[in-house]
């Protein structure tokens, strides 16, 4: 069956994203961007990477959204990040209508989708999203947990220099320095991370984790990470397309879960073709515990300013 992924933000994430999906097979892309002829020239510019690359895949850029009719998938990359001089206040209320234009072209022309939100701040733009479009909770989340899982297990296999896939943890909450590393369910070849790194290196890992984007975004001088996060949403995407229902950590309309009511946070999620299958529920230490629960009241007080 062809597969068809719209992408609405045809910016760094967007343009990346679109590169993945299309030159890994996994489907047709629909590039949407404010600016037609930007969103024009990188489609044509990756299907003139098609015969190097060796892919049958179709991408079209445009501003129509007529276009994304029959996607199965909407990925929302669209708005500014944060920049210099602009407040959080600022960056809400910008990207806040921004989501709510894009989410009312969605509920019109793929009410069916399955809707993946990337824009910051995360966990309030999925939240705004999810009530903008009116879809099922199942088939709305925010892309954060595997990023910055990731980088946490990217961190944790270069301190102790073994294979990254030896390391499993979850980070829960907020994406913001508000975010919850699971130490306690963190494992290296079985091992519990505690074991294993002394706590004054672990705690500088979880705080370097913690402000790597901020790290990121302070090298490039402007603009933010890219080329990670679109492997986020790949992640997330191929649990879809191939219904894997494997646990990932995704923001999620959360309704009771870890006590929480009422808002979009990073849990860990089962992933598969109906999306946000099932919210699975950990058992935290009483520490993890407060910590989400602090991170959850940081996500509320922004959601207050929409
Ligand atoms: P970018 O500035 O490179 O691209 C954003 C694109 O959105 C631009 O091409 C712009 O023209 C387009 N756009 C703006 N308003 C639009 C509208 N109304 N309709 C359609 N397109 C519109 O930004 P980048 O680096 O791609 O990041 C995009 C967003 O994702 C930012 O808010 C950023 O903070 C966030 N982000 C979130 C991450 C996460 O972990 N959740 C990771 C990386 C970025
Ligand atoms: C990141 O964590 C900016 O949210 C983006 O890299």
């Amino acid at each position: 069956m062809t597969k068809k992924i719209s992408i609405i933000g045809a910016g760094a994430v967007g343009a990346a994203l679109a590169q993945r999906v299309l030159e890994t097979g996994m489907a047709d892309v629909v590039l949407v961007d404010i600016l037609k002829n930007v969103a024009k020239g990188k489609a044509l510019d990756l299907l003139d990477a098609a015969p190097i690359i060796g892919h049958e895949r179709d991408i079209l850029g445009t501003d129509n959204y007529e276009e994304i009719k029959s996607s199965e998938i909407v990925v929302i990359t669209a708005g500014l990040p944060r920049r210099p001089g602009m407040t959080r206040d600022d960056l809400i209320a910008k990207n806040a209508a921004i989501i709510r234009d894009v989410a009312g072209k969605v509920k019109k022309n793929a009410p069916s989708s399955i809707v993946i939100v990337v824009t910051n701040p995360l966990d309030t733009m999925t939240y705004l999203a999810y009530k903008a479009l009116g879809f099922p909770k199942q088939r709305v989340m925010g892309m954060a947990g595997a990023l910055d899982s990731s980088r946490f297990i990217y961190l944790i296999a270069d301190e102790l220099k073994v294979a990254r896939s030896s390391v499993e943890t979850y980070i829960l909450g907020s994406h913001s320095d508000t975010m919850v590393p699971l130490i306690s369910k963190t494992r290296v070849n079985g091992k519990p991370v505690t074991d294993l790194i002394k706590k004054d290196r672990l705690d500088a890992i979880v705080k370097r984790t913690c402000g790597r984007g901020a790290e990121i975004v302070s090298l490039l001088g402007s603009g933010s990470a890219f080329f990670s996060p679109s492997a986020a949403v790949f992640k997330m995407l191929n649990a879809i397309i191939k219904d894997t229902k494997e646990t990932i950590a995704a923001s999620a309309y959360i309704e009771g879960e870890y006590g929480l009511e009422d808002l979009c946070i990073g849990v860990p999620c089962k992933i598969g073709k109906n999306g946000v299958e099932k919210i699975i529920e950990l058992g935290l230490s009483e520490e993890e515990k407060a910590a989400l629960a602090k991170s959850a009241q940081a996500v509320k007080g922004l959601n207050n300013l929409l």
